[in-house]
């Protein structure tokens, strides 16, 4: 497992690498990757923060992009490699990306989540996310099968 000093953190967004590690984290059961195109078009909006996760090695492990928008940031993506899950590579993205966030004067986070991404869903809830809405069809995967998203936001004033 990697600990926090084997973490680097570095801010940014690498359109290809981020696109390949998107392709793997969402390639398993509903696949709907960003393009690498969609990745730079990203790094070019002045409004986003992009943050890799990187291992002793350089390695991508995950990624985390967010957009803000005076007192509301949305986040776009957050993925971990597969083979890298469960080491607290996610929470640590989670955490700077609000931090980031934070820092253009956001007070609030938002993000749609798939309804049946387990995952996912017990992150943000460790995180104090609390569900505001529910969109149905809302995500489209590569093979045109709609999946419902659940709207979630936290606070960004109340951190500890
Ligand atoms: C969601 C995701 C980013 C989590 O990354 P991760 O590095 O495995 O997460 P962490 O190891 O930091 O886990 C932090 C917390 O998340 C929750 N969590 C993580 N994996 C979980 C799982 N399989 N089931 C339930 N809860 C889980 C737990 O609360 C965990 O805390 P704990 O380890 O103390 O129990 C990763 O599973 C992923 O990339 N999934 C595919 C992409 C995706 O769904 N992204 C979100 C799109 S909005």
């Amino acid at each position: 497992m990697p600990g926090a000093t084997e973490l680097t953190l570095t801010p940014g967004i690498a359109a290809d690498s981020w696109a390949e590690l998107h392709a793997d984290a969402f390639a398993a059961e509903r696949p709907r990757p960003w393009s690498s195109a969609a990745f730079a078009n990203a790094a070019m909006d002045s409004a986003t923060d992009g943050i890799n996760a990187k291992g002793e090695d350089g390695e991508l492990l995950g990624v985390a992009l967010a957009r803000t928008l005076f007192e509301d940031a949305e986040l776009l993506t957050l993925a971990v490699s597969p083979d890298k899950r469960k080491r607290g590579v996610g929470a640590v993205l989670l955490r700077a990306i609000e931090d980031a966030a934070i820092r253009r004067g956001a007070e609030r986070m938002l993000l749609e989540v798939e309804a049946s991404a387990k995952p996912a869903l017990g992150l943000y809830s460790t995180f104090g996310y609390a569900q505001i809405g529910h969109r149905r069809g809302y995500f489209i995967d590569s093979y045109g099968r709609s999946h419902d998203a659940q709207i979630l936001a936290k606070l960004l004033t109340e951190l500890d």
